[in-house]
């Protein structure tokens, strides 16, 4: 049987990659791979048990510690990272792990081990992986791999929404300040910045419904 190509999927918080990522997965017959959710569940675990975000040597030894598994529901096609044999998902959309992330994510160890995680889950192919350094870093070598963008209204608005729907209330002013101060964060560490990968299509998302952007995407594929 011939190898699945490998899908980088990468763009700033609320682009509309995870949304895009999941519906392309579930078209083509892929995995999807939501890798900040990965992130997100190592800063649960480390304001769980009382570890400064910023305190590297503390998070080298918590992710060290962490095994994570993709399991997979076929029924709704729905994918959830467990850790450890726990079903953590519920707990990594929460205001603080949001606001800690960040930090979480700047820290060397934790990028190098969940780097490694990454590949593992995409080395048969196969995978539509969304992240910030998916196509520079994790899968440089990625059959396709897009960058999506859209404007600070948009995501805001897309964020209120979705969070919305999980039953969470965030003020405007929060959501602008999370979500501006991750960009920031995300753009201007020094290992996995969020970056476009110099063969990376651009997809502006801003005034695209999830479908267009779709067809942009296996149009691009298609004809690569
Ligand atoms: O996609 P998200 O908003 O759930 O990601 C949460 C955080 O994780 C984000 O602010 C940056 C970090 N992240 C990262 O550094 N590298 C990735 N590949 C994915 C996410």
């Amino acid at each position: 049987m011939s190898r699945k190509p490998n899908f980088a999927i990468d763009g700033p918080a609320g682009s509309g990659k995870s949304t895009v990522a999941r519906e392309l997965a579930g078209r083509l017959g892929l995995l999807y791979v939501d890798t900040g959710a990965m992130y997100r569940a190592v800063t649960y675990f480390a304001l769980k048990t009382g570890i400064d975000p910023e305190n590297e040597a503390e998070l080298d030894a918590l992710v060290k510690d962490i095994r994570f598994s993709l399991v997979i529901f076929s029924k709704n096609r729905t994918v959830n990272l467990w850790c450890n044999g726990e079903d953590v998902s519920p707990f990594l959309r929460e205001k603080e792990v949001s606001c800690q992330v960040s930090k979480v994510a700047a820290a060397a160890p934790v990028r190098k081990h969940l780097a490694w995680y990454q590949r593992r889950f995409a080395r048969a192919g196969g995978v539509v992986m969304e992240g910030r350094d998916i196509g520079t870093v994790v899968l440089p070598d990625a059959e396709c791999k897009f960058f999506l963008t859209a404007s600070l209204d948009v995501r805001l608005a897309r964020r209120e929404k979705e969070l919305r729907a999980a039953g969470k209330s965030w003020t405007k002013k929060e959501l602008c300040c999370e979500l501006t101060y991750r960009d920031e964060m995300d753009r201007k560490r020094e290992i996995g910045p969020l970056k476009k990968a110099p063969d990376a299509v651009v997809i502006d998302c801003t005034n695209l419904t999830v479908e267009q952007v779709i067809e942009k995407m296996l149009e691009s594929y298609g004809g690569g």
